[in-house]
């Protein structure tokens, strides 16, 4: 079944950054269900363009439904750190007018069992965004060492209990493989021996597992230059992040970013002479409590954006 719906979150704040006009060029690099390309389009005149990227291939197969009824939206399937070689292809190199990066899975991935992204669900043990690409978390798991187990468990999961939590799948799976989201997830419960209030004991171990299958920060980590260099003078970013790791990276990002290249500092040059590559980034933005009491996944949303340079200096 392709459909499902997708709230989008913090749309107004998206469309506000963004700030569109009638022939504005936008890139939607994480399509999903287009929630937020369809808020942009509503700015559009016919002049107009969005092209919406997405690796998951029902993404796309919606995307490209829409499209055919509707001309100024142009469907690029692949994995946003192609962000560069897409756009350059299509011939917008330089010229967009913002982008809009929405991390994550979105609600059909979690709610359709079959992909295995979810442990409320039961399902084949996969949780890829683009099954033809990579391998399944299933097949990991069956060969993986308890150490980069542990290290998988730690980095993209910040999860205390790494070690028993490791240690349990590595029994289990040395007895039977371990196929499914269910058996995953009664594992984890087993082993974690407290409990954070409101959360699944195996959150932590599902987000490692989902961030390191489909290298979600090295996709951030890859596209965030690319994104700057992709803008037209001016352009504007936008990304929302659902926890600290991505956060963290996108504020790294464009702190160094608006601080401009590092010069030796025995070059005779002065610090208003060093042309930043973006203006001063926003603060971080929160979805309102409406928002949030609407649609609880927006609950961990955080919004940054940012506007390069007029001077268009990169
Ligand atoms: C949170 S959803 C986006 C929802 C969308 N804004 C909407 O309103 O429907 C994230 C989407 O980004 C896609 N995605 C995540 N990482 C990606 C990547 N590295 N490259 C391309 N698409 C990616 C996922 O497949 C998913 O469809």
């Amino acid at each position: 079944m392709l459909s499902a719906a997708h709230s989008p979150v913090m749309t107004e704040e998206v469309v506000k950054a963004l700030g569109p006009s009638e022939d504005s060029i936008l890139v939607d690099a994480t399509f999903g269900r287009g929630g937020h390309t369809r808020a942009l389009l509503k700015y559009l005149g016919l002049k107009g363009r969005i092209y919406a990227m997405d690796r998951d291939p029902e993404a796309c197969a919606i995307a490209r439904d829409w499209a055919e009824g509707e001309s100024r939206l142009t469907v690029i399937q692949a994995p946003f750190s192609k962000l560069s070689d897409e756009l350059l292809r299509a011939g917008i190199g330089g010229q967009v007018s913002g982008i809009v990066l929405d991390l994550g899975v979105s609600s059909p991935q979690l709610d359709n069992a079959e992909r295995g992204f979810s442990f409320m669900r039961d399902g084949p043990l996969d949780m890829r965004m683009d099954p033809s690409q990579g391998i399944p978390v299933q097949d990991w798991l069956a060969d993986v060492s308890e150490e980069d187990l542990i290290g998988v468990l730690r980095r993209f999961g910040e999860e205390r209990y790494a070690r028993r939590i490791a240690r349990g799948i590595v029994n289990a799976r040395n007895e039977t493989p371990l196929t499914t989201t269910g058996e995953l997830s009664s594992l984890v419960d087993a082993c974690v021996p407290t409990r954070e209030p409101g959360k699944h004991p195996a959150t932590r171990t599902f987000q490692a597992l989902r961030l390191f299958i489909n290298q979600e920060l090295a996709e951030l980590d890859a596209v965030l230059p690319q994104a700057l260099d992709m803008l037209e003078p001016g352009g504007r970013l936008v990304i929302i992040s659902f926890h600290s790791l991505e956060d963290r990276r996108v504020k790294r990002f464009f702190h160094d970013a608006a601080k401009g290249d590092p010069f030796p500092p025995d070059l005779p040059i002065r610090a208003k002479e060093i042309s930043p590559v973006i203006l001063r980034p926003s603060r971080p933005q929160r979805p309102s409590d409406g928002e949030i009491s609407d649609n609880p996944r927006a609950r961990s949303a955080i919004l940054r954006w940012a506007q390069k340079s007029p001077s268009g200096q990169i």
